[in-house]
C-alpha cells in the first residue's frame, strides 16, 4: 500500500478548468508551497487561481514524513559551511517563522490536520556522528534556535548524543493542504485539479498556457515542485534526491513522541502519527538506477529490530530537489522577471521552507519589503558552492549521453520478465519495455520529453526515471512528476 498520508484522507475531486479566466495571481502546483502563497495572497486580497495538474496535497505534500521542523538534521553546519553565517542565520529565523505561521493558519482556519507540538532532533546513531551532532548545536543556536546537546532522545536504541529543538510541530500533510485548500475557493479564488500548466508566457498580464483554457494573470507563482519552464536556470541548479518511508502498526509499546533523524548515512528518520510509526531513509539521487524494493526491505527491518512491530501497513517513496548550494530558491523567475515568481528546492524540509517561502512571496507580490528575500533570490550566484554546481552541469552531460552508449540489456521484448522491465532493440535504436503481471508489454522511448536524457526503470515504483531533473513517467509512458509536460512516446512493444 502507497503513502499512510494519501491513504487516510479522501481525495478532493475539484473542478477542471473549463475555458479562459482572468485573475490577478496564477500559482501552478497545489502542494503545501502553491496552496500556502495562494492562501496568503488571497488573504491580501488578490483573485487567486490555483492550476493543479493532479490533485490537491497528491505530490510530493502527499509522500513525506511531515516533520514541520526549524531543526533539519545537519543544515545549519552545512549551510554555514557554504554560504556563511548571515545565510544560516537567515535560515534559522525564516525557518522558524515558517513553523509558526503553519501553526497558525492550521488554527486560523481549524484545519483538523492532527497538529502536534513535538520536540525535534538530531542524533549521532555511530559514536563517530558525534561531533557532527556537536557542529550542528553550535551551528543551530548561532542561527538562533534554542537548542541543547542531550543525551539520546525518546528512542529505542542506544544514541551517541542529540541536539534537540522543542516545541516543533507534526501534522498529517494531506488534510492540511486540502485545509488550505478549502480556504483559498471562494471570493473569486479557486482551486483546479486535473489540470496540467503546459507554458507560461511571461507579459502583461502573463497567460498560463493548459489543455482546457488559458488563464491570464498579473503574477504567476510556479509551485510545482521542480520549476517546469526554462532551460538552464533552475535545471542546473536543482538535484532531486529519492527517499522511502515505512509506516508500522505496533503489537505492543508505542511509538516515540519526538521527530528524529540520524545524523549521518544511512538516514533514519522517526516519527510517530496516533499508534503508527513512522520510519524513512535510503535515499539516493532520482534515475541513479538504485531504486528496488530492497530499500524498504531495509527500512522494514530496521523498525522491526527496534519495535514490536504487528504490520508493515504502508511503503512509499518520493523525490525533493536539494539546490546545488542549499538554499531553496525563492523570488522572481528569471533575472529582471517582476511578474513570474517560483519557489523550489526544499531538501525534504519543504512544510517550513516552503511556508517561509510563501511569506516572502506574498510580501514581493504586494509590494513589502521581506527580510529573508536577498538571501533566497533564485539567480544567486554561490562561489563556494561554484564546484557543486559544475558537478551537476557535468552529471547532466554525462546523463544525457552516457546510456546511448550501453548495449541492450534484453534482446527482445519477448524475454522480458512478468513484473520487469528492459532495454530493448529498436530498429538503430533502444526502447524500455516492461511487461505487466498480466503478461501485457509496454513500451516507450527512453527519451526523456524535458530535455532529451535518458530515463532509467526505477523497480521499486515501476516507473521511468529521469536523472537529468528528475521528471517521472508511468509504464505507459504518461507523466507522473515533471518538470517534463509531455508523455513519453508510446513504441511498439
Ligand atoms: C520522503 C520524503 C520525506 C520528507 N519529509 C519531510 C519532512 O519530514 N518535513 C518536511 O518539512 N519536508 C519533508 N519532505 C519535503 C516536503 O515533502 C517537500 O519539500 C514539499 O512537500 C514540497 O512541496 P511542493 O508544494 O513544492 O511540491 P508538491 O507537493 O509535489 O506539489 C507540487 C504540485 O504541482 C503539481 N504540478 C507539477 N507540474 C505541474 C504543472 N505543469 N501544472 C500544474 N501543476 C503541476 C503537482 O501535481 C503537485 O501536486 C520530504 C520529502 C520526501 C521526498
Ligand atoms: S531531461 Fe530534464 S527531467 Fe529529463
Amino acid at each position: 500500500m502507497g503513502s499512510l498520508w494519501l491513504d487516510t484522507a479522501p481525495r478532493t475531486e475539484r473542478a477542471q478548468l473549463a475555458g479562459d479566466l482572468q485573475v490577478d495571481v496564477a500559482v501552478l502546483g497545489g502542494g503545501v508551497a502553491g496552496m500556502t502563497v495562494a492562501l496568503l495572497l488571497k488573504r491580501d486580497g488578490a483573485r487567486v487561481a490555483v492550476v493543479e495538474a493532479a490533485h490537491v496535497g497528491g505530490g510530493v505534500t502527499g509522500c513525506t514524513t511531515a516533520k514541520v521542523s526549524a531543526l533539519q538534521a545537519t543544515i545549519y553546519s552545512t549551510i554555514r559551511k557554504r554560504n556563511g553565517e548571515q545565510a544560516a542565520a537567515a535560515y534559522g529565523e525564516a525557518s522558524l517563522a515558517g513553523v509558526e505561521r503553519l501553526a497558525a493558519l492550521a488554527a486560523e482556519q481549524a484545519i483538523e490536520c492532527g497538529l502536534e507540538r513535538r520536540a525535534a532532533y538530531t542524533y549521532a546513531a555511530e559514536d563517530s556522528e558525534r561531533s557532527a551532532v556537536e557542529r550542528e548545536a553550535q551551528a543551530a543556536a548561532g542561527a538562533g534556535l534554542a537548542v541543547e546537546l542531550v543525551d539520546a532522545p525518546d528512542l529505542p536504541y542506544a544514541v551517541h548524543g542529540a541536539v534537540r529543538l522543542g516545541d516543533q510541530v507534526q501534522i498529517h500533510p494531506v488534510r492540511y493542504v486540502q485545509g488550505l485548500a478549502a480556504a483559498v475557493d471562494g471570493g473569486g479564488s479557486q482551486v483546479f485539479e486535473r489540470t496540467r500548466a503546459l507554458a507560461v508566457d511571461e507579459g502583461s498580464p502573463c497567460r498560463v498556457r493548459t489543455a482546457h483554457g488559458d488563464v491570464r494573470a498579473d503574477h504567476v507563482v510556479i509551485a510545482t515542485h521542480y520549476p517546469f519552464l526554462d532551460r538552464g536556470l533552475y535545471f542546473a541548479r536543482l538535484k532531486p534526491q529519492r527517499s522511502y518511508c515505512i509506516a508500522a502498526r505496533l503489537a505492543s509499546g508505542r511509538p516515540p513522541r519526538g521527530m528524529s533523524i540520524s545524523a549521518g548515512s544511512p538516514t533514519r528518520s522517526v516519527r510517530s502519527h496516533g499508534e503508527f510509526l513512522i520510519v524513512g531513509g535510503e535515499g539516493h539521487s532520482t534515475g541513479s538506477g538504485k531504486a528496488d524494493r530492497e530499500r524498504f526491505a531495509r527500512l522494514e527491518a530496521f523498525a522491526r529490530r527496534h519495535w514490536d512491530v504487528e504490520a508493515i501497513t504502508h511503503r512509499w517513496s518520493a523525490q525533493d530537489p536539494s539546490p546545488y548550494d542549499h538554499l531553496p530558491v525563492i523570488g522572481p523567475y528569471r533575472p529582471g522577471s517582476s511578474r513570474l515568481w517560483v519557489t523550489a528546492g526544499f531538501m525534504k524540509w519543504g512544510f517550513a521552507s516552503a511556508t517561509f517561502a510563501a511569506m516572502i512571496l506574498a510580501d514581493r507580490i504586494a509590494g513589502r519589503d521581506n527580510p529573508w528575500a536577498g538571501v533566497f533570490g533564485p539567480t544567486r550566484l554561490s562561489l563556494r558552492s561554484a564546484h557543486e554546481l559544475a558537478a551537476l552541469g557535468a552529471k547532466y552531460a554525462i546523463d544525457l549521453v552516457g546510456d546511448r552508449i550501453r548495449p541492450p540489456r534484453a534482446p527482445r521484448a519477448g524475454a522480458v520478465p512478468p513484473g520487469e522491465a528492459r532495454v530493448v532493440p529498436d530498429g538503430l535504436g533502444k526502447k524500455g519495455v516492461y511487461r505487466d503481471e498480466n503478461g501485457s508489454l509496454h513500451a516507450v522511448s527512453l527519451r526523456c520529453t524535458h530535455m532529451g536524457c535518458l530515463v532509467r526503470f526505477n523497480a521499486a515504483e515501476r516507473s521511468w526515471d529521469c536523472p537529468c531533473h528528475g521528471s517521472r513517467f508511468a509504464v505507459d509512458g504518461s507523466v507522473l512528476e515533471g518538470p517534463a509536460v509531455q508523455p513519453l512516446e508510446r513504441r511498439e512493444p
